[in-house]
């Protein structure tokens, strides 16, 4: 029996060596393929076994699937069936005994217990909540649903190419709807979350500084305002963080922020600029600190966790960011809070694309690359069917018009003009007066232009 007809992936650490790991979903049907594959008749017909076990393989043939628990017996094991397994790595007590897990067992059970759950929740549905644009999005069913077919869930990440080409094909076909969405060239699905993404896109920067003889380029400008991740995420890629300030009203103060680039002009690495930022201020001059920081020779590091704001309004790659992460569990629907998994992408320009994150097990990345940001090449892969699903569904444009929808409806349109206006920390939500068609039905047409109108007043 073959490795491949036993259907067993074995990780091959190098010419000489084999390893395999072995859960409690191993059956012992598993491991007599593993014993076989190994060649256990083999070793029956070598002549290294008693004459008592030779003699029973013999009586039996060498190709018969007893011959594995004949070799437990030389062993001193009745069988495979029978083998002990220590007490060290034994269960001590039984599995999922919380009353929780054994109350519903429908589907409807199910589904309404999570409802009640949400429904304790707060969230836009009853209030206006704290956290910003990053987290308008909808989990719809209809995306969750692949995270749980056993082809998406099962998968080791490690798989072979062949056995996950299906997968392969999803990874692509995201990578460039994200590149089209943000106005890059080129991503890497390998970062863990948006702080991952955010160490992985200056270690990227750095790489490609090196690159160019310019590895000393080592200071990092951030805003004062920044979420407290970049500079921790500037800090671990080796950076030097030097603040820049904010005005009043959380605007980057541009005065400052030249003064920075000239002090540390030989040494600058790069920029990292929130937009929308963290105050929700679309920065008017966002194009004017990319010009400047290029022209001190550092890079754009956009942080991308607001891009809910910005999809089909904006993107980042024309405005002149060079590197971007997006939070897939903010703009891009996955589920998000408690500590769930994430998913934070990085999207960078042809120019930086060769020093993406690599892997060392399965080849992807930049052929220049770094190295590795986490442990699997393609992170918490099967989560990004959500975002995958939620992509192909809505399509690009539709995405864009959703995330404008969101921004404001048409009734917000008419609402407009008798809006003061004013600069608003946080996110604000326009309501206006429900716009109607002649029967009374309510429209649900999303307008092009409110939108802008809103934005040039620096509100999301
Ligand atoms: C502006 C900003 N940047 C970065 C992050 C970090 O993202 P993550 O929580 O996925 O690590 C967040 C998260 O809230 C954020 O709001």
């Amino acid at each position: 029996m073959s490795v491949r007809t036993a259907s067993i992936n074995l990780r091959y650490v190098d010419s000489q060596t084999v390893a395999v790991s072995l859960d409690e979903t191993v059956t012992k049907q598993d491991l007599r393929d593993l014993l076989e594959v190994f060649g256990a008749a083999d070793v029956a017909a070598s002549g290294q076994l008693s004459q008592g076990t030779a003699d029973a393989v013999a009586s039996v043939g060498q190709t018969s699937a007893a011959v594995p628990d004949l070799l437990a017996q030389a062993a001193g094991i009745k069988s495979i069936d029978d083998a002990p397994i220590s007490p060290a790595f034994q269960r001590t007590r039984p599995l999922l005994q919380h009353e929780i897990f054994n109350m519903y067992h429908s589907e409807h059970e199910l589904l309404r217990y999570i409802y009640r759950l949400q429904s304790r929740d707060l969230s836009l549905t009853t209030s206006m909540i704290p956290l910003g644009s990053c987290t308008m999005k909808l989990n719809a069913t209809t995306e969750m649903i692949p995270v749980t077919w056993p082809e998406f869930a099962n998968l080791h990440p490690f798989a072979p190419l062949h056995q996950a080409q299906g997968y392969h094909a999803m990874f692509r076909r995201f990578e460039r709807d994200l590149c089209e969405i943000t106005g890059f060239d080129a991503a890497s699905l390998q970062p863990n979350s948006g702080a991952n993404g955010e160490y992985a896109g200056l270690r990227t920067i750095r790489q490609y500084l090196i690159s160019k003889g310019e590895g000393h380029r080592n200071v990092c400008l951030i805003p004062v305002s920044a979420h407290g991740t970049n500079p921790a995420s500037a800090m671990m890629a080796g950076m030097e963080v030097v603040v820049v300030k904010c005005d009043a009203d959380g605007n980057l103060d541009f005065a400052d922020l030249k003064a920075k680039a000239e002090q540390y002009k030989d040494r600058l690495a790069a920029v990292m600029i929130t937009y929308p930022s963290t105050f929700g201020v679309f920065e008017l001059g966002v194009r004017n600190v990319c010009e400047l920081v290029h022209s001190y020779g550092g890079q754009v590091y956009l942080d991308g966790a607001n891009m809910n704001a910005q999809v089909g309004l904006c993107r980042p790659g024309d405005y002149g960011a060079d590197v971007c992460h997006l939070n897939l569990h903010k703009t891009f629907c996955i589920p998000h809070g408690g500590g769930g998994p994430g998913m934070g992408p990085i999207c960078v320009k042809s120019h930086l694309a060769p020093f993406l994150p690599s892997h060392p097990v399965l080849p992807t990345g930049g052929e220049a690359s770094f190295g590795p940001v986490a442990a699997a090449p393609y992170s918490s892969a099967s989560i990004l069917a959500i975002s995958y699903a939620y992509i192909r569904m809505m399509g690009t444009r539709l995405v864009a018009k959703r995330a404008r929808g969101l921004l404001v409806s048409r009734g917000a349109k008419r609402a407009l003009p008798r809006c003061t206006w004013g600069r608003v920390r946080g996110t604000c939500r326009l309501e206006g007066p429900e716009a109607r068609h002649a029967d009374g039905a309510p429209q649900r047409q999303l307008h092009a232009q409110a939108p802008r109108k809103v934005l040039r007043h620096s509100v999301h």
